[in-house]
């Protein structure tokens, strides 16, 4: 490729939050932009993937409190945390940084100030709820109360869960900070803003100009008809972020320096490897610049990317983006993912249990350019890659290799047996790389799949392991499974954006250095391939299942402690929130027992679960209780406790749990086991 058509090209996907693990909504998203990274470098280009943990925010300062730890170590956990992952996941990006860096501080420090030198910031006086507990200013999310309509407890300052009212903050009744369980007062503060329809003109042109998709850009049409609101882009303190220069306790929002952390990771990446920063971020006197740049994102965060982002920009005197890709939402199973059906699939939860490619597959034969949402059936998951990459694709390898191995010395034939056939799988590349190239990855597998069903017609037809017996056909076998192997080879190199892991072990079966988009032109003649070894295996059903328990085990584990925090927290201020009352009838169904716990141990693979066998007096029964971070199996065994005796027994990864049992406490080494007086004798009744 010559350097004039060689795109230099810098990707990034939207920056996870530094206070929660990575899940499969979050993987589809680095999962397509992976995808469409190490599609440009396979035909050629350079194409730089740059982002960053997003490290700011009340959320993150309170989980830091929460653990009693101090915010930077938490976001430095995540970091290795969230990296692990990725890299699991195979993604192949370039740097992963912090927005809590030198680099963002400086760039948002810039583009404030070059803002504000431009007029763009106004300061104003707004009430905002306030705690007076934990003295801080409350954002949204953390007032809850009861719905003005329907009276449902713990509702959201927003909208009510129960009967779908939409209302403000200050509707709610008996209102209380999230943070101390104390009744907010409403209090002023002064705010910086900054007047985003200062550009509305800008960005009217831009949202239009092809940058943004069809249905984005309709949506920010209105927002831009209906005029732009000023952006409040100051938190005041105590907030995790960066101070705002000449301010005394005023910190930029973290939407404000989240953005920018694309232009402070790339910054890291260059001050490491000598890019040319400029080159990337500015433009030329001209107002130009050969350099791409893209931002996949969800549909969700589009209005802070076509709206706020290209603002800032232009306010700071970066470049524009090309484009910002935005896709839909996953759903899992027809539904939107849900903690309590179990579908939140966490990344490590999934990678404990099935490999990265399947999915990475998966997820492509179902992307395309719109924002679409994407639906993972797990079932249809199973089969798809049992059918596609297994069934038809590796499939074609393994029947052809044999041959070629055992009768031939590894040797494939000089000649294509029919070069006709094979000029389609050079012809069909054009279109895959475009589908490719306009991230409709979906319409690119299935032109794939198309080519790998006529691959294995072709073997079916030609009968190898029947011509084989006749001795002067010999020569017709190798010629056969020699195209065979070639029409594999130019599959896997149009699959490798999508699973690398498989192209490389294939690369080292094909014995003919690296695949390229280009070597595919160039089948291999006279050449002789390694043998044969299993390149992937089938997905079991029992396997997707584990995993799914495993999930809801840990979904699970983390709903008890982020209860049982919350709740500590509420009593200390004597404040304990009431779950909703229930009728007499409702809990005289729950029969409570005296338990002995004769047998307690770890259980091998679970990080939160004991299994312990428990004696009711008549029957023993056998229950995991998620316990083991409070409790040595040793103290346990002996004591006397109280359990739930007719919950319906459930089917965890490790056997059946019979019962379960009564704790108290906010987690961690404090769980307490309810432990009844002396007396008490096992199958007693809990009166
Ligand atoms: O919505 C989110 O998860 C944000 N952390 C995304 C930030 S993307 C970019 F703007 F930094
Ligand atoms: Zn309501």
């Amino acid at each position: 490729m010559s350097n004039a058509s060689k795109r230099k090209i810098l990707i990034t996907s939207a920056l996870p939050y530094a206070n929660g693990p990575i899940h499969l909504g979050h993987m589809l998203e680095y999962i397509q932009t992976d995808i469409w990274a190490r599609f440009q470098r396979l035909r050629g280009h350079s194409c730089i993937f740059a982002w960053a943990d997003d490290a700011h925010g009340t959320p993150i300062m309170l989980r830091a409190q929460q653990e009693g730890i101090e915010p930077q170590e938490l976001i430095d956990r995540m970091k290795a945390e969230h990296e692990r992952d990725f890299q699991d996941f195979l993604i192949s990006y370039d740097n992963f940084h912090s927005t809590h860096s030198e680099e963002n501080r400086q760039f948002a420090e810039e583009i404030y100030l070059a803002a504000k030198e431009k007029g763009n910031i106004v300061i104003k006086t707004v009430k905002q709820a306030y705690d007076p507990e934990a003295k801080m200013f409350l954002p949204d999310r953390f007032v809850k109360g009861e719905c003005p309509k329907c009276g449902a407890a713990d509702q959201y300052g927003d909208n009510c869960e129960v009967c779908g009212a939409t209302y403000s903050t200050t509707e709610l009744k008996n209102p209380y900070s999230v943070i101390s369980g104390a009744t907010p007062i409403e209090k002023d503060s002064e705010h910086y803003f900054f007047k985003v329809s200062d550009y509305a003109d800008f960005l009217k042109t831009w949202v239009n100009s092809g940058a943004v998709q069809k249905e984005i850009a309709n949506k920010m049409n209105e927002w831009l008809e209906g005029g732009l609101n000023d952006w409040d882009i100051s938190r005041d303190a105590p907030y995790w972020g960066f101070k705002i220069p000449d301010t005394k306790d005023k910190y930029f929002y973290v939407w404000l320096d989240a953005p920018i952390g694309y232009i402070a990771s790339f910054k890291n990446l260059c001050e490491r490897e000598g890019i040319d920063f400029d080159e990337y971020w500015r433009n030329d006197a001209s107002g130009n610049n050969n350099t791409e740049l893209y931002h996949f994102i969800g549909k969700d965060i589009a209005y802070f990317h076509t709206l706020f982002w290209p603002a800032c920009l232009k306010a700071g005197n970066f470049r524009m983006p090309s484009a910002v890709f935005c896709h839909g939402f996953l759903n899992v199973n027809g539904q939107k993912m849900s903690k309590s059906r179990g579908t939140f699939i966490q990344a490590r939860v999934f990678l404990d249990h099935l490999p990265a490619e399947p999915l990475r597959y998966y997820f492509a034969a179902k992307l395309s350019n719109t924002v679409d949402d994407i639906d993972l059936n797990l079932q249809d998951f199973q089969q798809r890659i049992n059918s596609d990459l297994v069934g038809k694709v590796v499939n074609i390898a393994s029947r052809c290799a044999g041959f070629i191995s055992k009768k031939f010395a590894g040797q494939l034939s000089s000649e294509l047996a029919d070069s006709e056939l094979y000029q389609q799988f050079i012809d069909a590349g054009e279109s895959i790389a475009q589908n490719y190239e306009d991230r409709r990855y979906s319409k690119a597998m299935r032109e794939i799949m198309a080519l790998a069903d006529v691959a294995n017609q072709y073997v079916d037809e030609k009968q190898p392991w029947v011509v084989i017996k006749d001795e002067n056909r010999q020569h017709e076998v190798q010629d056969v499974c020699s195209l065979g192997i070639n029409m594999f080879r130019a599959l896997i190199t149009y699959l490798k954006p999508v699973v690398p892991e498989l192209a490389k072990k294939s690369e080292d079966f094909l014995n003919a250095g690296e695949l390229s988009w280009a070597s595919v032109a160039a089948p291999l003649k006279s050449h002789e391939i390694k043998r044969f070894k299993p390149l992937m295996t089938r997905i079991e059903e029992d396997r997707v299942n584990a995993m799914l328990e495993a999930n809801r085990e840990q979904l699970a584990a983390a709903a008890a402690l982020h209860s049982k925090t919350a709740k500590n927290k509420d009593s200390q201020l004597g404040k304990d929130p009431i779950s909703p009352t229930i009728e007499y009838d409702d809990f005289a169904k729950i029969d409570l027992r005296i338990a002995k716990i004769i047998k307690a141990e770890h259980v091998d693979g679970a990080d939160k679960l004991l299994q312990l066998t428990l004696d009711l007096g008549d029957e023993q029964r056998n229950v995991f209780a998620g316990i083991k971070s409070a409790y040595d199996p040793a103290d346990l065994e002996g004591r006397m406790t109280v359990m739930v005796a007719n919950l319906a027994p459930r089917k965890m990864r490790f056997g059946v749990s019979e019962g379960m049992l009564l704790a108290a406490g906010p987690g961690g080494k404090d769980i307490f086991l309810l432990s009844p007086d002396n007396g008490a004798q096992a199958g007693m009744r809990v009166k």
